[in-house]
């Protein structure tokens, strides 16, 4: 009976010895794919390039700016974690098929953060607000967003950012960023000038309870057909809105934005709707400075209940990267170059922090407590 080849006794079919030609050719492809691989890696950090903005430098200027605090984020250092729910109403099923968008509940978990890498910054009436979010749907497919509370973005580029970074850096004579810097910066960006008259024509509400929250970047959602829709989202709070208090910046409390959410929490749920604005060709989908005519449609998809406090723990908002490519199927990235830079530079922020000695945050397990 003829053996089947794979059950060949040893000694039979076995390739014949490599003789020392092909043995040198084949070390030397060895050599070849580890140069690759380590060319790689030195590309990735920028040694070909010394100008070269990598994702290492970028979060390299966030440490020389606000310095190293273990274990925290390099930026929106200064953050507390909340859990809850986002219940879907369908509508937004029209325009994307992923499963967050079909009627029904899914968990959120939460953050809400100051800018910066300082994690014990006062908190302050013009301070930009930070709201991230995290769903799970019900296939375990998650959608990480992570939003602010002005109407556009202050930069449009990667570079924009960093050099934005470095002019804000405060002058160690007189504590604060240097006026000339600031001029250079917004000579050498003009679009950063607009964008900074449209966010000052926009008045901040009382605390993060009553915060609009904006995506700012654009989305392609697509629907069950894979027709693909520019989309922005924001978060609309249910709580009225009431414009700062010029008396809060004499509040001696320097977590009072965080401590009134408590409270407010704490009186029970807090409410967001989730507002799709649908754009129309020609809207801007590459410049978040950029906002779109407010005539725009806008599809309410669901409200979102924020139920939970917590103080920052292991396991909890702390250990999340709220990076804006963690997509469900159904949400697509748009040609915005800032969603890929942050996505690199909140990576590298995570890896740094995630290998670091942790501190206690500046909002305490007993300052969440009733
Ligand atoms: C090139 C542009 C940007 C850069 C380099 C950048 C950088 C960063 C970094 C390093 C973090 C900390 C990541 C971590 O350790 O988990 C972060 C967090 C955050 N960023 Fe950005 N960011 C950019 C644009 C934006 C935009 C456009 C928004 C709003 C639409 C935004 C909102 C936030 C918020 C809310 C957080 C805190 C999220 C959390 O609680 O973990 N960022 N950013």
């Amino acid at each position: 009976m003829a053996m089947p080849s794979d059950a060949t006794p040893s000694g039979e079919n076995q390739p014949a010895p490599l003789s020392v030609s092909s043995k040198r050719a084949r070390l030397a492809g060895i050599g070849v794919v580890i140069l690759c691989v380590v060319a790689g890696f030195l590309y990735l950090g920028g040694w070909f390039n010394p100008h070269e903005l990598t994702p290492a430098r970028f979060v390299n200027g966030f440490e020389e700016v606000f310095g190293i605090h273990s274990g925290f984020r390099r930026n929106h250092a200064k953050g507390m974690c909340v859990t809850g729910y986002f219940d879907s109403n369908g509508q937004g099923a029209r325009l994307s098929k992923a499963v967050v968008f079909q009627t029904g509940r899914v968990p959120v978990i939460g953050r809400f953060s100051l800018p910066g890498g300082n994690p014990f910054v006062s908190d302050s009436p013009a301070s930009v607000r930070g709201m991230g979010l995290d769903f799970t749907a019900g296939n375990g497919e998650e959608w990480r967003t992570a939003m602010v509370d002005i109407p556009v973005f202050a930069v449009s580029t990667a570079q924009g950012f960093y050099d934005q970074l470095l002019a804000s850096k405060p002058d160690p004579a007189t504590g604060k960023p240097d006026p000339e810097k600031l001029k250079a910066f917004f000579a050498a960006h003009p679009e950063s000038a607009r964008a900074l008259t449209i966010i000052k024509a926009k008045p901040f509400s009382t605390g993060f309870d009553n915060s609009t929250f904006n995506g700012l970047n654009a989305f392609r959602f697509i629907d069950a057909d894979d027709v693909s829709t520019p989309v922005r989202w924001s978060m609309v709070p249910a709580d009225a809105f009431k414009p700062e208090d010029t008396s809060q910046s004499a509040n001696p409390d320097k977590n009072y934005l965080f401590d009134d959410f408590i409270a407010r929490i704490h009186s029970g749920p807090v409410q967001w709707r989730l507002i799709l604005t649908v754009g129309q060709p020609g809207d801007p989908t590459d410049d978040a400075t950029l906002p779109w005519p407010e005539d725009r449609e806008h599809v309410d998809a669901g409200t979102l209940t924020l139920d939970q406090v917590e103080a920052e723990a292991p396991g909890n908002c702390r250990d999340i990267n709220f990076d804006p490519l963690v997509l469900p199927v159904g949400i697509a990235p748009s040609d915005d170059p800032l969603l890929s830079a942050r996505s690199a530079v909140y990576s590298q922020s995570f890896t740094r922090r995630a290998g670091e000695k942790k501190e206690p945050s500046a909002i305490t397990p007993s300052d969440v407590q009733k």
